[in-house]
This record gives C-alpha cells, sequence and structure tokens, in this order.
C-alpha cells in the first residue's frame, strides 16, 4: 500500500498499515507513524566470503526514524496506549527505547516518561530522548532496576507500559521477519542477533513462524548473542552487576528471557555470548564495509564469527541475516574515545596530497 504526500509522489506507509492484517490488535487502531520499518537488507559480499556463507546480509535497523529497530514496536505500543485513551507513556532503557518512546509520544501528543541506569546510555540516545521532549531520570541501578520500578508504577497510575513486556511492541517489532522474507523471497537459514532483554529475538521469532504458516516461506536457526559480562541466558542464573561496552544490551534478568530460550531452542539455534573485543572487532569489520552501527548491534556479527571459529558453525550453502539493530551515531564516544585526534597539517597542497595519498 501506498500513500500519497501532498507533492503527488509515493510513500511507504510505516509497519502497522502495511502489515495490518497480521498484527494482532483492534481494527480501528489509527497508526501514530514516523513511517518507520521498511529498511535496507545491504548484502555483505565481502564479509559473506570470509565466512564461508552463501550471503551474509545486514538488516540495517539503525535507518529507522529514531535510529533503532524500536521504532517498530513504538508505533504499535503508542497507536494501541492512545486508542486506549492513555495520557502518558512510560518506560525504562537503556537508551533506544527511550528516544523511541519519546519520539512516538510526541507524535501522538501525549507525555512520555523516561527511567535509565545512570551513567550508562550512549550520547546519541539520551540527546534523542530530551530532544523529543521526555521526562528523562536517572536511577543509581541497573536497567532490571529501572524496568522494575516503571513496571509497578504502570500498575499503580493511568500510564502505559511501553517497554517490550507490553505485547504491541512485539507486534511491532515481527514486521522485519516479514520484510525479510518478502525480499529475499524466503526466510534466510540462520538469523542472529543481539539479545539485551530479549523482546527482539521474540518477536523475530513470532514473525518468521506466523509467515511461514501462511506463505510457506520457512524458518531461520536462530542465533542469539550476549555480551559475556551480561550474559544472563547462557549462564543459566540472573547477573546482579550486567557489565559491557555494548551499553544497550547491559541487561542481567531479561523480561523475556525464557521465551528467548524458547525460540532459539526451537528454531533449532542456541543463544551465545561473546567478549567486549570481539564485539568491537566485529563494530570495525562491519564500518570497513560501509555499515557504521552501535557496539550492542554488532554483538550478532560478533557471535557468528565466533562460531564458525570455533568449528561451532558452518555457513557453506547458507544465507544469514545479521540483525543490526541501532545506528553508529548514537554511540558517537566508544569511536572517538579511540582516536587520537585529527592531525594538524599545514594547509599546502604537499601535505594534504601527502594525507591522500596514506
Ligand atoms: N540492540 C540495541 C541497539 C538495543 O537498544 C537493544 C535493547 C537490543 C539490541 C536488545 O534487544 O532487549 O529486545 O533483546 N535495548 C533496550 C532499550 C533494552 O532500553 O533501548 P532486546
Amino acid at each position: 500500500m501506498n500513500i500519497a504526500t501532498p507533492s503527488g509522489q509515493a510513500s511507504w506507509p510505516g509497519v502497522l498499515d502495511r502489515y495490518r492484517s497480521l498484527l494482532e490488535l483492534p481494527a480501528q487502531t489509527a497508526a501514530v507513524t514516523l513511517l518507520e520499518g521498511n529498511t535496507p537488507l545491504v548484502p555483505m559480499p565481502r564479509l559473506a566470503a570470509e565466512l564461508g556463507a552463501e550471503g551474509i546480509w545486514v538488516k540495517y535497523e539503525g535507518l529507522n526514524p529514531t535510529g533503532s529497530f524500536k521504532d517498530r514496536g513504538m508505533t504499535v505500543a503508542l497507536s494501541e496506549a492512545v486508542h486506549g485513551g492513555a495520557r502518558a507513556v512510560i518506560c525504562a532503557s537503556t537508551g533506544n527505547t527511550a528516544a523511541s518512546a519519546a519520539a512516538y509520544a510526541a507524535r501522538a501528543g501525549v507525555r512520555c516518561a523516561v527511567l535509565i541506569p545512570e551513567g550508562k546510555v550512549a550520547a546519541g540516545k539520551l540527546a534523542g530522548a530530551i530532544a523529543y521532549g521526555a521526562r528523562v531520570a536517572q536511577i543509581r541501578g541497573s536497567f532490571d532496576e529501572a524496568l522494575a520500578l516503571v513496571v509497578e508504577v504502570s500498575k499503580r497510575e493511568p500510564i502505559a507500559l511501553v517497554n517490550s513486556l507490553n505485547p504491541f511492541r512485539l507486534e511491532g517489532q515481527k514486521t522485519a521477519a516479514f520484510e525479510i522474507c518478502d525480499v529475499l523471497g524466503s526466510a534466510p537459514e540462520l538469523l542472529a542477533l543481539p539479545v539485551g532483554n530479549a523482546g527482539n529475538i521474540t518477536a523475530y521469532w513470532m514473525g518468521f513462524c506466523q509467515y511461514d504458516a501462511a506463505k510457506g516461506t520457512g524458518r531461520p536457526q536462530l542465533l542469539g548473542v550476549q555480551a559475556e559480562g551480561a550474559a544472563p541466558l547462557v549462564l543459566g542464573h540472573d547477573v546482579d552487576r550486567p557489565e559491557t561496552v555494548a551499553t544497550a544490551i547491559r541487561i542481567g534478568r531479561p523480561a523475556r528471557g525464557a521465551q528467548a530460550l524458547a525460540a532459539a531452542r526451537e528454531s533449532g539455534g542456541r543463544i551465545v555470548s561473546v567478549g567486549d573485543g570481539e564485539i568491537l572487532a566485529a563494530q570495525r569489520r562491519l564500518a570497513a564495509e560501509g555499515v557504521w552501527v552501535e557496539p550492542a548491534s554488532a554483538a550478532g556479527v560478533a557471535g557468528l564469527r565466533a562460531e564458525v571459529d570455533a568449528g561451532r558453525l558452518e555457513l557453506r550453502g547458507r544465507r544469514v541475516v545479521c540483525v543490526c539493530t541501532g545506528h553508529g551515531m548514537k554511540d558517537p564516544d566508544v569511536v572517538t574515545a579511540r582516536f587520537e585526534g585529527a592531525r594538524t597539517v599545514p594547509s599546502s597542497l604537499d601535505a594534504i596530497a601527502e594525507l591522500a595519498r596514506g
């Protein structure tokens, strides 16, 4: 379905209107949308050759309106909240959910409050939440503690919770699986993605299963990837003080952990963990082929490489999609901190020619 803009040009609708018949929500719900979704599936031929796969694609979710995949779920959660009469929404966040909730609340004209862990939210995300006009507060505690608090508040007050415990978030996020099948013609053989609070891997599995039942598109094996310092689903127990450079997935008690483990198992896949060094190396590797993502978003590629290198995964003849969940510009500090600064050179043609020659 295309929407005519005032200039007469056609544009894609957002995910709610594009896939409405496949989403479980009341028929009359009007979309609160920023025309999210329809993100590129970028082929990575050099990475595919390196890892011996038939093809590797990046689902570049950083190109959503607020720079992360959260917008797919937030359009549906906010649409439904407004449909139900909510005047305010609340969430806990490692950053991306906050920016997305703030933007869609602004779009809908409702209030938004966000609670974040102190000092652990990347600059680009915090700035987004502030710019869109949310009330931002931090606690001296983890994301997990912040989530427990906002869940309680949403039970006491007439405020809609828009974390991925909200089922409408998953309804929206599953549309990424539909898009991948629409572009490839069927599901890939393997899907690698980061796992934090575990809503996204759950949503992808719902989407692939639903599309397969409706259209026979098949289902991928899931490779969920956590950071070593925040890997409750790999360790088999909660982590009280999660720590990782990938602050987006710095989570020790994933709200949808059981569902994520079930999804990985049903798919014939698994959830693994990788070190911060491997995550940053994967971030550099993706950028070296033109795709700059935030650290958490590189975890899928890091996990894929680690499994291949250890001989636990064979990619020959297989098509792999790596979900890159958020844009690199969300977290510039992680890159600039390693950069000694731009060299000052004389304003002479010789000096600049020398720079260009490398
Ligand atoms: N990648 C990025 C960039 C994220 O921001 C998140 C989660 C994930 C991956 C993990 O997804 O939680 O569904 O398993 N960020 C949340 C937030 C927790 O508050 O923005 P998940």
